[in-house]
């Protein structure tokens, strides 16, 4: 039975994180455990960045974006002499369950540290919507809804000048955030990784729209599909003579306050994180399917094939073009 719990956040931070940090400590508190807290994830568990907390500590922070533990990428820790170092401090802390909140690089570091002797439980923390053991990851909706709140003003000035933009989204390689906020903005064209658009097939759609009613055109396209997205703006220019622009929205996507439904998710998650805990679970992560919390094993949750949305492109094609 787990005594010493703490938590960390890990890879590119998300909005929720620290809702989830704060249930986390509640939760834990609530259940008798003494609770401990990780500051820049697995770079301060290696340096022994660790610190007793009580409940107060995670006050007013649920509303916060970003992490107040904050983030690091420390590459080494894929050295398992590195991990050894970090196992000892847990040990010597008398620490014996910890909470990684972050993506699936996070994850693995958490089931390689299982395989040492510490209990872990993964929590899907990242923008990206990217890990196949959940429909939805922390971070997710607020993300999405910062990218239609940009696409909404981008919308305005692109309709006055009658051009065509195209906005370049987050999501690593996966396409969640353009396919949610193209279908929530009703946008002409959704570009992703899994599903290309052909550049001779962009270059005629834009013409079709042109020669329609339609004088202007909003284009979402995940980010590494096109390799300098203001270059292929300027071409589309020089190959339509649609006045074309591209926007790059960067790194605004992973902050701001946490949406509501982002703050209750990843307070169930947190809660959820430490009641696996104490039922003696480790090397799981934990995601919701369908409306329902599920525990895998985290080999297993990485190795699930992510959902490429077919049925949703159907959709988008009846609707958007
Ligand atoms: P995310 O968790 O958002 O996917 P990263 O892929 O950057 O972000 O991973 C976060 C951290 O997890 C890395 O900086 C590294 O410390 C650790 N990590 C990633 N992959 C591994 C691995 N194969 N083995 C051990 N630790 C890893
Ligand atoms: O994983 C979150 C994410 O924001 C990805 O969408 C993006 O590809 C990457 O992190 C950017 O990382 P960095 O903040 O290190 O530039």
């Amino acid at each position: 039975m787990v005594k010493k719990v703490c938590v960390l956040t890990s890879g590119g931070d998300a909005p929720g994180m620290n809702a989830c940090v704060r249930a986390v400590v509640r939760a834990g508190l609530k259940s008798g455990l003494e609770m401990f807290v990780v500051y820049e994830g697995y770079k301060g568990l290696v340096e022994g960045n660790i610190v007793q907390v009580d409940r107060n500590f995670v006050s007013d922070i649920i509303n916060r974006g970003g992490t107040i533990l904050h983030s690091a990428r420390l590459p080494e820790f894929k050295d398992e002499a590195v991990r050894r170092v970090a196992v000892d401090n847990l040990n010597r802390l008398g620490i014996d369950g910890l909470v990684v909140i972050g993506g699936d690089g996070s994850y693995m570091g958490a089931k390689k540290l299982t395989e040492m002797g510490v209990r872990t439980v993964g929590l899907p923390g990242t923008i990206d919507n990217d890990i196949a053991s959940t429909d939805e990851t922390i971070g997710f909706d607020t993300c999405l809804n910062t990218i239609c709140e940009c696409v909404d003003k981008i919308r305005d000035t692109t309709t006055s000048h009658q051009r065509c933009t195209f906005i370049e989204v987050m999501g690593n390689r996966c396409g969640d955030l353009a396919l949610y906020s193209g279908i929530a903005e009703g946008v002409e064209m959704i570009i992703t990784n899994d599903h290309p658009i052909p550049e001779d097939e962009i270059i005629s759609t834009l013409l079709r729209l042109r020669d329609g009613k339609k004088k202007h055109s909003l284009v979402i396209v995940s980010e590494k599909v096109f390799p300098d997205i203001h270059a292929f703006a300027k071409k589309v220019t020089q190959l339509t003579g649609i006045e074309s622009r591209a926007e790059v929205l960067g790194h605004l996507q992973r902050g701001g306050s946490p949406s509501a439904r982002d703050r209750i998710l990843s307070t169930e998650y947190g809660v959820h994180a430490i009641e696996a805990l104490l039922d003696g679970e480790s090397g799981i992560c934990i995601g919701i399917i369908n409306g329902k919390f599920v525990h895998y094993d985290i080999l297993e949750a990485l190795d699930l094939p992510k959902n490429k949305h077919i049925e949703l492109m159907k959709m988008i094609d009846l609707v958007n073009r």
